[in-house]
């Protein structure tokens, strides 16, 4: 990510400096940032020295779940278009161009930025539990979408306005005749030092690493294609090095996120089946989360490949890494895969527009998901998460019970470890509501919490 280089002279350096500052932190005090910019390194930017990074491990900062940036005490790369929760301090790092962000050091900060993210992330869905029917279900899931929707997009929008000046900080560059790389001429190096006989698995996991990066782009996605890059990585899932599986995972899943081009030609690759084996198999659940973190942008929108994923099996195969040991942080996305799936589908089947493709519809009606729902019993996989510790898990727990309840109810109402939890986590939230509302938030996070199990019990009347 060397794009930097070839800065002209110090003077003209300092002169980037304080442009880069002024646009970007107009917003906010300067005086304590300044120190942060690695400036005397603006030179030694070297794409291995970047690559060596840390790649994010813990559960909540891996970086396929953000839309949203997850702010820690270290400073991280931002994405471009990821949204910055309130507070957090924002850098951009001369030495690699890139912007980052992390928590303010103050303990007060940090408790806001969970708050603001526990907010931001939880759907209620929102029905009258008395005359519930799967129309009405839709209906709900429709106007959740839709205001997840807009949310993002306003907060795209106040992101974008914040970084906007990147693209005229690159016309300022350019003409002081500071030479940047393209991405494409980025990629073709990353690709070319991936494939080499002569890199070490180092080597190779770095270029992956740094490839992530530039795929998330639509158009560089399509580029990658194009340059062979995206078969080399469906190719790199059969490797025999686990880190290698699990970075070409990784890589494939960011260029299929969201991209119908490269989704046809990865199934057409055999990536499916291969990240299938992945998941089927023994393997370190470092890999596994990426395969399924691949799989889940290759399934999403795409009703070919989830007929597909049907077909081989692999409904079956996600069902059985809940039997496994040591998978359990899985589970809740996997959850959360199949909540989208389930959803998407029955926003296509309601939706009344005349505009949508008849194809789709076509392949959607043959994507056959809710039988194989209930016949390998999702509805007790899920609800058994809803006795997790952690609240985002039993939030997305609640949100799957409810668009399952239609066909679950039977089996949900037999069920009297599921009532006893409902009941516990009802007398939990009732407890943690109080004590938010009593710090005068009104909407908070456990009020929500509270009212999707309220739902859910009244739903099983
Ligand atoms: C990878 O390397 C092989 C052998 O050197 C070569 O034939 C192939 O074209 C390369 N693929 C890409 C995408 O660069
Ligand atoms: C990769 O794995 C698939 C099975 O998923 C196997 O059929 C294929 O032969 C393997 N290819 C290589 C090059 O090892």
């Amino acid at each position: 990510m060397s794009h930097w280089a070839g800065l002209p002279s110090a003077a003209a350096k300092v002169n980037l400096l304080l442009l880069v500052v002024a646009v970007l932190f107009s917003w906010s005090s300067l005086s304590d940032r300044v120190p942060e910019f690695a400036l005397t390194k603006i030179e030694e930017s070297d794409l291995k020295d970047d690559s060596g990074k840390e790649p994010l491990t813990e559960d909540d900062a891996d970086p396929e779940d953000l839309e949203v940036f997850y702010p820690t005490h270290q400073w991280q790369t931002l994405r471009p278009g990821q949204a910055v929760p309130a507070g957090s301090h924002v850098r951009l790092n001369l030495q690699t161009g890139e912007r980052e962000a992390k928590l303010p050091d103050s303990e007060d900060g940090k408790s806001e930025a969970r708050e603001e993210r526990r907010r931001k992330r939880l759907a209620k869905v929102d029905v009258d539990a008395n005359s519930f029917t799967s129309q009405e279900l839709k209906k709900a899931l429709a106007k959740l979408k839709e205001s997840e929707k807009a949310e993002r997009k306003a907060r795209e929008e106040e992101v974008r306005k914040k970084f906007r000046p990147i693209e005229q900080l690159k016309e300022e560059f350019e003409k002081l005749n500071v030479k940047m790389e393209t991405d494409y001429e980025i990629m073709v190096k990353l690709i070319s030092k991936f494939n080499s006989s002569a890199s070490t698995l180092a080597d190779k996991v770095a270029a992956l690493y740094d490839l992530e990066y530039y795929v998330h782009q639509v158009d560089n996605a399509k580029d990658f294609l194009s340059m062979g890059g995206l078969q080399l990585v469906i190719e790199g899932l059969n490797s025999t090095e686990a880190a290698l599986k699990e970075h070409a995972a990784f890589v494939l899943g960011a260029a299929l996120s969201s991209n119908p081009k490269v989704q046809i030609e990865a199934i057409e690759g055999g990536a499916l089946q291969k990240l299938l084996v992945i998941l089927a198999t023994e393997q370190p659940l470092a890999v596994k989360k990426k395969a399924l973190f691949a799989l889940s942008s290759m399934l999403r929108h795409f009703p070919y490949a989830q007929q597909q994923f049907l077909k081989l099996g692999g409904l079956q195969v996600l069902r059985s890494l809940f039997r496994q040991k040591g998978m359990e942080t899985l589970h809740v996305r996997v959850v959360t895969l199949l909540y989208d799936l389930i959803v998407e589908k029955l926003l296509l089947e309601d939706s009344q527009q005349e505009d949508q493709l008849e194809e789709k519809i076509l392949q959607y009606r043959q994507v056959r998901l809710v039988p194989a729902v209930v016949e390998q019993d999702w509805c007790a996989a899920v609800s058994g998460l809803l006795a997790a510790p952690e609240h985002d898990t039993r939030e997305k727990a609640l949100k799957t019970v409810a668009v399952l309840m239609a066909f679950c109810r039977e089996r949900y109402r037999r069920d009297r470890a599921l009532s006893s939890t409902l009941g516990l986590l009802r007398r939990e939230y009732e407890e943690l509501a109080a004590q938010e509302r009593s710090e005068g938030d009104k909407d908070g996070y456990f009020g929500e919490l509270l009212g999707s199990v309220n739902t859910v019990i009244q739903q099983l009347g």
